[in-house]
């Protein structure tokens, strides 16, 4: 019987990844393909072209990406065999994007395959968004950019809204949007599409999933590394763009979206998108109140001293590695419940989770009871060690009076299912050839995401801003733990 990793096979397809020498191709992209070969994904006729400026050539590409399939792959995920079929898929053109004259050795490459003008032709431009624009004007000159065709955008798209904006139209004026897959890993993480079917193929949670029952809801991505080798991107970038303007926000429309007619492309994304407009608006008044930025000092990160963030950097900056935030979906089935983010790097542990947490009874029963009573919540655990938790109030058994225990209904993906969770650029690579963009981010969506974090953006562009330091290893800010307890609440630590 088939496990749950493996699919039906894809088309023959040519799979050209600009930024192919790439921490992002080496550490996700080719492992990710590896395990989609392994599976029996990937035909005959799959070729897989690195597009670098590094002078190497199609042996130097693939010694390359067997070292680092030896470094990303799981040992025991690894087989001659399919590594040794996987190396003979790779090819590699040395091209500085910018060089105009140098474009027609990728089209000579692409041209020389077996599968000839009709193959599937994807694009993922793993660089700097800058660079988006300009390669899909290449591709539509050397006659590239067909109906075959389409082009992977990693985020972040831009810097802001006007540079999405920009980088769109000029993304758009190649290809036809059905063609452009703006990746968001996080919506091809297991835990994260199971978000979907646990509010919309089951009925009980539907009734309670609204003002009237929830109290409030919590979304945590916290993250135990530091920037690391990533700093240059990440001083310009940092958490707000990193994070929250894709990741947290695509995780809040999932739990606060309306059920969709269908889940296919387009009504999936048109909810997601009515909440995005949905978010409360920002004014300074409300970015200085509800919204904190942090940045790690030197601490103690798994018992081990971790340097400041501007140690890892090389200079003082006002960069920040933590974002928490209240916000809220300003409509009919949300209004009034606050939604609590945050996000940060170098905190205490590697955990995402969304918590959902209900409302008291509305009537105290057991007045006499001795044991604390606490709401419910629901605990939806997106990495790792991904499941479901549900927290309860029970009679602890015994005679005599009564006394309330709280215990929780445990759902665990590994205990349930087994085997292994796949990594979500498996799936989400092979919905690119498929041509499915439903997991993917429309321009609309960019777009609104951006509009809402640029007041934060703007605000935070003052000379004067400074992110409030934390401690390594710890759970941010004290600012962060404020922003709730002056609501008389508390973040969710993970148990
Ligand atoms: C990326 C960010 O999009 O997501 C990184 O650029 C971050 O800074 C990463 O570390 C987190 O992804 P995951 O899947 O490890 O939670």
């Amino acid at each position: 019987m088939n496990g749950p990793s493996v699919g039906t096979p894809v088309e023959p397809c040519d799979f050209t990844v600009f930024g192919g020498t790439g921490d992002l191709a080496l550490r996700k992209l080719l492992p990710a393909l590896y395990l989609r070969d392994r599976d029996g994904q990937l035909p005959d006729g799959f070729r897989i072209i690195g597009v670098s400026r590094a002078d190497v050539d199609d042996d130097g590409y693939r010694a390359m990406v067997e070292g680092a399939l030896a470094e990303h792959v799981a040992h025991d995920e690894l087989a001659d065999d399919v590594v040794r079929r996987l190396l003979g898929r790779l090819h590699h053109v040395t091209l500085d994007v910018e060089d105009v004259g140098a474009w027609h050795r990728l089209h000579d490459r692409l041209k020389d395959g077996a599968a000839g003008e009709d193959v599937i032709r994807v694009f993922y431009l793993a660089v700097a968004p800058a660079l988006f624009g300009p390669i899909c004007e290449h591709l539509d000159q050397v006659g590239l950019a067909t109906d075959r065709s389409r082009v992977v955008l990693e985020k972040p798209i831009g810097t802001d809204l006007a540079t999405a904006e920009t980088i769109n139209e000029a993304v758009g004026r190649v290809f036809d949007e059905s063609h452009i897959f703006r990746i968001d890993h996080y919506l091809g993480k297991e835990s994260v599409q199971n978000l979907l079917v646990t509010r919309f193929a089951n009925t009980f949670l539907e009734p309670l999933w609204n003002s009237h029952w929830v109290d409030h809801v919590q979304i945590t991505v916290s993250e135990a590394l530091g920037v690391g080798e990533r700093g240059s991107y990440y001083d310009r970038s940092g958490a707000l763009r990193d994070m929250v303007q894709n990741h947290l926000l695509q995780l809040v429309c999932l739990v606060a979206m309306e059920p969709p007619t269908y889940v296919d492309r387009e009504t999936v994304r048109d909810e997601k998108l009515k909440v995005l407009q949905a978010l409360r608006p920002l004014t300074p008044e409300l970015v200085d109140r509800d919204v904190v930025a942090g940045q790690y000092a030197a601490g103690l990160s798994g018992g081990v001293l971790a340097p400041s963030y501007a140690d890892e950097v090389g200079h003082e900056s006002s960069t920040e590695t933590f974002v928490a935030l209240k916000t809220e979906v300003q409509n009919w089935r949300w209004a009034g419940v606050p939604f609590y983010l945050r996000t940060g790097k170098r905190m205490s542990e590697r955990v995402s989770e969304i918590v959902v947490v209900f409302k008291e009874p509305p009537h105290p029963m057991f007045p006499h009871s001795e044991g604390p009573t606490e709401p419910n919540r629901l605990h939806i655990r997106v990495q790792p060690d991904e499941g479901m938790r549900l927290h309860m109030t029970a009679k602890e058994p015994g005679p005599g009076g009564i006394r309330l225990r709280p215990v929780s209904l445990d759902l665990s993906y590994a205990a349930a299912f087994g085997g292994r969770s796949p990594d979500a650029y498996e799936r989400l690579l092979m919905d690119v050839v498929r041509g499915n963009t439903t997991l993917f981010m429309r321009r609309d969506e960019v777009e609104a995401a951006w509009a809402w974090v640029t007041p934060i953006l703007d605000r935070w562009s003052r000379p004067s801003h400074r992110p409030r330091r934390y401690p390594a290893g710890t759970h941010g800010p004290v600012a962060a733990v404020t922003l709730l307890e002056r609501d008389g609440r508390s973040w969710q630590e993970t148990e």
